[in-house]
């Protein structure tokens, strides 16, 4: 499309392919690839894979209809949050800011902080980091088209490779989001490292929003995470999935249950994939065999729940303090403002 300077829509800004760009580390240069992962994880006596690895094109669909459950309260209870609560977010900074974002997904929930900024200021610049580079591209474009004062700088990568490498560079004052409970993946000693890697890249006066997920009844959790349409179990055989595409591995899915269970004393979901028989898997690309015994499981997730206490405590051990904290009506979720202490 030729957007010219008196495009009504546009409004004189810039064209939306000037407004969008995209950074993405070339495998070599990758770190730790899927391959070095995969190979890992199922050779370890405790096999595991590491839940980044669920957002390809089709893991990234499944997560937004797992957002779509009734049992997935999540997406909504925050949702909510942010919906009642943007402006107060923004004017808690107040200053022109720019947003860094870890974990975009589709970008819904992101489209109320940017509206409330744009309340605020006339121009706005958002730096979405995500694993997946086709949900990155599909955000950002439909974004830049949203908003005719918003450029999108978007780098398909682990947060913790962008964060070392202090790729992303802003001008203004930073507000970071780290929503969605996307925090509950990491062990506490590597949400502290993470934490630690986002505040070393601030400046005075910059914070981080912070988006998770309460302790509650376990009933509720599980369902959660293993709902009765079996969509979430879906999402998890997808890894299994993945690897027979991309590395030409010979799961059979069929043989494969997702479990869900919530350990109450360290309140966190763990997910695993369990063998309904004793079983062999060649995965090619890797010349590895793989034998499984009859039940034994893959560890694939863990989705740490938070008190208030928690927030505070991970976020004292990075140097934040908790400047101010929402919640949803019914308790479920948190969003917590965090600045340098
Ligand atoms: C995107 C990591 C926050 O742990 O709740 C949803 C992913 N896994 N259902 C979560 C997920 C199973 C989700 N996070």
């Amino acid at each position: 499309m030729l957007v010219t300077k008196n495009d009504p829509v546009n409004n004189g800004a810039a064209p939306v392919a000037e407004r969008f760009s995209l950074y993405s580390a070339p495998a070599p240069l990758q770190a730790v690839t899927f391959a070095d992962d995969v190979r890992l994880g199922l050779s370890a006596a405790q096999k595991r894979l590491p839940p980044k690895y669920f957002y390809d094109q089709l893991g990234s669909a499944l997560f937004e209809a797992i957002c779509d459950l009734p049992e997935y309260y999540l997406t909504r209870a925050e949702s909510e949050i942010l919906d009642r609560h943007a402006d107060e977010m923004l004017a808690a900074l107040d200053e022109p800011v720019e947003l860094v974002e870890l974990g975009s997904g589709s970008g819904r929930k992101t489209r109320l902080l940017i509206e409330a900024a744009l309340r605020r200021q006339e121009s706005l610049d958002y730096h979405p980091v995500d694993i997946s580079s086709s949900a990155l591209i599909a955000a950002s474009t439909a974004l830049v088209g949203a908003f005719p004062a918003l450029r999108v700088c978007a780098y398909a990568s682990d947060y913790f490779d962008v964060l070392a490498a202090r790729r992303v560079r802003t001008e203004r004052r930073t507000l970071t989001l780290f929503l969605g409970s996307n925090i509950g993946n990491y062990d506490p000693a590597h949400a502290g490292e993470l934490l630690r890697a986002v505040a070393r890249a601030f400046s005075p006066g910059d914070a981080l929003l912070l988006g998770t997920d309460l302790k509650k009844d376990p009933s509720v959790l599980e369902l959660a995470y293993n709902d009765p349409t079996g969509v979430t179990a879906a999402f998890d055989k997808n890894l299994l999935g993945r690897i027979n595409r991309e590395l030409g591995g010979t799961f059979d899915l069929r043989e494969f249950e997702h479990v869900a269970e919530y350990d109450a004393e360290r309140g966190v979901v763990q997910s695993f994939l369990v063998a309904q028989r004793a079983q062999v898997v060649e995965i090619e690309g890797l010349g590895l065999t793989v034998p499984f015994a009859d039940g034994e499981r893959i560890h694939t997730e863990s989705s740490y729940k938070f008190s208030e206490d928690d927030v505070a405590t991970v976020a004292a051990e990075a140097g934040f303090a908790v400047a101010r904290r929402w919640t949803d009506e019914r308790e479920r979720f948190a969003v917590s403002l965090l600045v340098a202490r």
